[in-house]
């Protein structure tokens, strides 16, 4: 198949490339820096460039500025906005000039949907966070990100929405910010370490994706989280389990305010349980359905 990547240069679009490359599929990919994107793959730096009669049988957005690099101040909250609204128009754009529509319209949002009040409940995708009031940076992002994609769907394109949890793997992501204080036995819980971790495995992410594709059936808003989502103190304890290290060392929810501002009140010290059920409801099987697995797995080769 001809495919579009944005995104294609990221943590999980480089996985997602390297195995879309590997089942012979051909890859086109945006980027702002043509050398990050290696032959046989071609490269574009705009949407714009490509032509009315240029043909992908499915298009993958996943880029957008960083959402957990720096503090949320107003500047980098509009960027984080903006890259993604802008390109996810773009496409939009040109899907709807397009001489030869895809059948598939993949599109990137985040757990972050659904809100961040602490709760016990667990969630799926029957939720709808826009009647739920939640006025978090995050669910505000996914609702406005996910809008403009259901236009893609609006012109009867089969589209799948990927609520993305924590994704693991051994090159960026989550995991690797998490592991220079526990490979030092500095790490532990955050804040009350109540909040959930809706966790999922590299391989699984890009296992579910290959399924998005094939599966015809698959459309609207997937969960891309594992089945046993866990809190930050039991996250925390399976890490320090895994790595051989103690996790005595928490961080006081003041400590995490202070030091990373609104994004660590809402990426850091929340989290709701997020449960698969599509994926469940279709037969998906986890590669990796538990996170001693999954970072047994990642941590230990
Ligand atoms: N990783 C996770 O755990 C996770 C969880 C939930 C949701 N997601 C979402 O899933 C998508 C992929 O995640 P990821 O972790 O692979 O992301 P990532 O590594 O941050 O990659 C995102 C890509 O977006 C492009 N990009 C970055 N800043 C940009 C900007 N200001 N303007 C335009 N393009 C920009 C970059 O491409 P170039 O530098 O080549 O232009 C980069 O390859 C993201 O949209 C992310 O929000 C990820």
């Amino acid at each position: 198949m001809e495919i579009l990547i944005t995104g294609g240069t990221g943590f999980i679009g480089s996985y997602l490339s390297k195995r879309l490359l590997g089942l012979d599929h051909k890859l086109t990919i945006l980027t702002r820096n043509s050398q990050k994107v290696e032959a046989p793959n071609i490269v574009i730096n705009s949407i714009e460039q490509l032509s009315d009669n240029q043909s992908f049988d499915v298009v993958i957005n996943l880029a957008g500025e960083p959402i957990a690099d720096k503090r949320w101040s107003e500047a980098q909250k509009n960027k984080i906005i903006s890259s993604r609204i802008t390109i996810s128009q773009q496409l939009v754009e040109f899907i709807k000039r397009s001489n030869h529509k895809p059948q598939l319209f993949i599109s990137g949002s985040a757990i972050g949907y659904y809100g961040i009040e602490q709760s016990d409940q667990s969630y799926d995708e029957t939720y709808n966070s826009a009647e739920n009031n939640d006025h978090s940076f995050s669910s505000q992002l996914c609702l406005q990100w996910e809008a403009v994609a259901q236009q893609v769907q609006d012109l009867g394109i089969r589209t799948c929405i990927l609520r993305t949890g924590i994704v693991l793997g051994e090159q960026g992501g989550a995991l690797a910010k998490m592991l220079p204080p526990f490979k030092l036995g500095l790490g532990g819980k955050m804040g009350t370490g109540h909040q959930w971790m809706s966790w999922l495995h590299i391989d699984d992410a890009i296992n579910i994706i290959v399924k998005c594709i094939e599966d015809t059936t698959l459309n609207g808003a997937i969960n891309l989280t594992a089945p046993k989502p866990v809190t930050n103190k039991e996250f925390t304890q399976t890490l320090g389990k895994v790595l051989n290290r103690p996790t005595l060392i928490s961080m006081p929810e003041f400590a995490v305010k202070l030091l990373f501002g609104q994004m660590g009140e809402e990426l850091l010290l929340s989290g709701r349980a997020i449960t698969p059920r599509k994926l469940l409801d279709c037969g998906y099987q986890f590669k990796y359905p538990s996170l001693q697995s999954a970072l047994e797995d990642l941590l230990r080769k």
